[in-house]
């Protein structure tokens, strides 16, 4: 599909989706995330050729919160091979991200690595692994996507500040032994990778090595394997929405990603991937426009896995 031809049926499509009523609210249980404006929108697409299409803010920074859980997967998977999954899961869970109910039925083994516990034993793999896992992680992102990707401090603090059932989720997975390293150690990288600021370009930029089988077309570095490519994006369409995963299937119909910053990242395999920006949130916790958009763009488009 042409360039002109995607920059109007953007076009088309915000016009479309903004007429409508808004009902999604932007998260405010980590303060910090509530300043944001709520009306801001933005959308971005990289093809594999390396071609983006950007509309409306995507160009603008802002929290990508779980979105980050794809990446710091990629590199605790590519660290500690098969050995990964030992540790977490890979079953959708039906639940809210930060639920604890399943986490004490399965003895402290998280059900995916995209909700909250699943994340956080990540983190603590990248701690046993790494000299230095917050800038060795962060280095990671900037050589994939080659831009200027840093942590908040405010944000990270925001979220430390409040973390009541996180710090409820990984004391409980620490008794059951699935936390080897120091808890306030392990929450303070989950809070950074957390609060890790990028716009929709650059965040598609950093997801196309997961459209073209482990290999960045940009920076032509093979990031993870293709069998490993494969199998995070099976995750991404089974768990990357949490209790509302199927019906972000049967809704867009590719695999992704969401944060409570209002992101959302789909990755449509040897074509592109494409990143939404839209801060106030369903119900489940993920962007109400960005869902919207993608519903139409894939309906319009016909590029979806199925
Ligand atoms: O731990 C939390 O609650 C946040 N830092 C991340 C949650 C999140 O983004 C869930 N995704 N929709």
């Amino acid at each position: 599909m042409e360039k002109n031809e995607i920059q109007e049926i953007f076009k088309t499509i915000i016009s479309d989706i903004s007429t409508g009523s808004n009902p999604g609210k932007v998260a405010t249980y980590i303060p910090e995330l509530g300043n944001v404006d709520p009306s801001k929108f933005g959308v971005a697409l990289t093809d594999i050729d390396g071609n983006t299409i950007t509309a409306g803010d995507a160009t603008e920074k802002f929290s990508i919160q779980s979105i980050v859980k794809v990446l710091s997967l990629s590199m605790a998977y590519k660290l500690t091979k098969e050995a990964l999954w030992e540790r977490v899961g890979v079953e959708p869970s039906g639940d809210p991200f930060n639920s604890l109910i399943q986490l004490e039925i399965e003895k402290g083994i998280p059900r995916n690595p995209f909700i909250n516990a699943g994340a956080i034993v990540i983190c603590d793999v990248l701690i046993s692994v790494l000299k230095n896992p917050k800038e060795e992680f962060i280095k990671f992102i900037n050589n994939i996507c080659g831009s200027d990707v840093q942590y908040s401090e405010q944000i990270a603090a925001s979220e430390k500040s409040c973390a009541y059932t996180n710090i409820a989720l990984i004391n409980l997975m620490k008794s059951f032994g699935n936390i080897k390293n120091d808890i306030e150690e392990v929450m303070n990288l989950y809070f950074n990778l957390c609060s890790i600021e990028m716009t929709c370009a650059q965040l598609t930029r950093s997801f196309l090595y997961l459209s073209n089988d482990g290999f960045c077309p940009l920076n032509k570095r093979k990031i993870i394997e293709p069998n490993m490519s494969k199998r995070i994006n099976a995750i991404m369409q089974l768990c990357g929405f949490y209790d509302e995963a199927g019906e972000f299937a049967f809704k867009v119909g590719l695999p992704g990603k969401s944060g409570v910053g209002g992101g959302i990242v789909v990755v449509c395999p040897h074509k592109f991937s494409m990143a939404v920006w839209s801060p106030k949130l369903n119900k489940k916790g993920n962007s109400y426009l960005g869902t919207k958009f993608l519903q139409a763009f894939t309906s319009k488009v016909d590029y979806s896995i199925f």
